[in-house]
């Protein structure tokens, strides 16, 4: 088959939220899965219009599988790509959806450690090192998978760096925001060899794309 004939391959992120908002204005495009994601455990699905492949993954996979090529486009926040920091892949459009911030965040009643370096624990390492390395705060960065917000409740960190949306959690988890590092919302990348390949039908869509969010 033709190169431009196979479908496109849309990587999305598995997050709830994400993915009801990304398959919504994937559907305003034409592009829907042929049977229900949301009921299903598989992880690739045909869309009805024969058009488009939409995998299914972890948000921090995402871009991951478009630098490769493995798929030929991706819905990531920004947050995400921030971390991921990879370079082949063009971020094309922010779709404003999934709305957080990535912020620094500290147990209430935070005192600064004194004589050693401030422990904060977080799964974005790379955007954390390099935070509080312009703020020139010497650091350790711990890394974790998720769930950041109980380290500082086990004393396994003083802070954490980790996304907020509507800051139930921290609240939950007896932490308060500090510091602001990024906002994100999610946006869609495309893999540096499918634009130049499929520039046409790619440009189409994100066109499409772009008119369903009112841009
Ligand atoms: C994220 C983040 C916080 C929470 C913040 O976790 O790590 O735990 O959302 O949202 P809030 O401000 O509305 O409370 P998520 O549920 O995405 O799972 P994760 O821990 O796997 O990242």
């Amino acid at each position: 088959m033709a190169a431009s004939r196979r479908p496109l391959t849309i990587a999305l992120n598995r997050g709830d939220r994400i993915l009801s908002d990304s398959l919504s204005l994937l559907a305003r495009a034409g592009i829907e899965p042929a049977e229900s994601i949301e009921r299903s455990r598989k992880l690739v699905f045909d869309s009805r219009c024969g058009r488009a492949r939409l995998v299914i993954m972890r948000g921090s996979d995402v871009p991951t599988f478009v630098e490769y090529g493995a798929a030929d486009l991706g819905v990531a926040g920004k947050d995400t790509l921030l971390e991921h920091g990879g370079t082949g892949y063009y971020e094309r459009l922010d779709l404003k959806i999934a709305p957080c911030r990535l912020m620094t965040a500290v147990p209430v009643g935070f005192r600064e450690p004194h004589g050693r370096p401030l422990r904060v624990a977080t799964k974005f390492v790379r955007i954390a090192r390099e935070h509080y390395a312009d703020i020139g705060r010497a650091v350790e960065i711990i890394p974790l998978s998720g769930a950041m917000e109980i380290a500082p409740l086990m004393g396994l960190a003083d802070c954490i760096v980790d996304i907020v949306e509507t800051g139930t959690t921290l609240k939950a988890n007896g932490l308060e925001a500090r510091e602001l590092i990024a906002e994100s919302t999610a946006r869609v990348i495309v893999n540096r060899a499918s634009l130049k390949v499929r520039l046409g039908e790619i440009e189409a869509l994100l066109a499409t794309l772009r008119s369903a969010i009112g841009d």
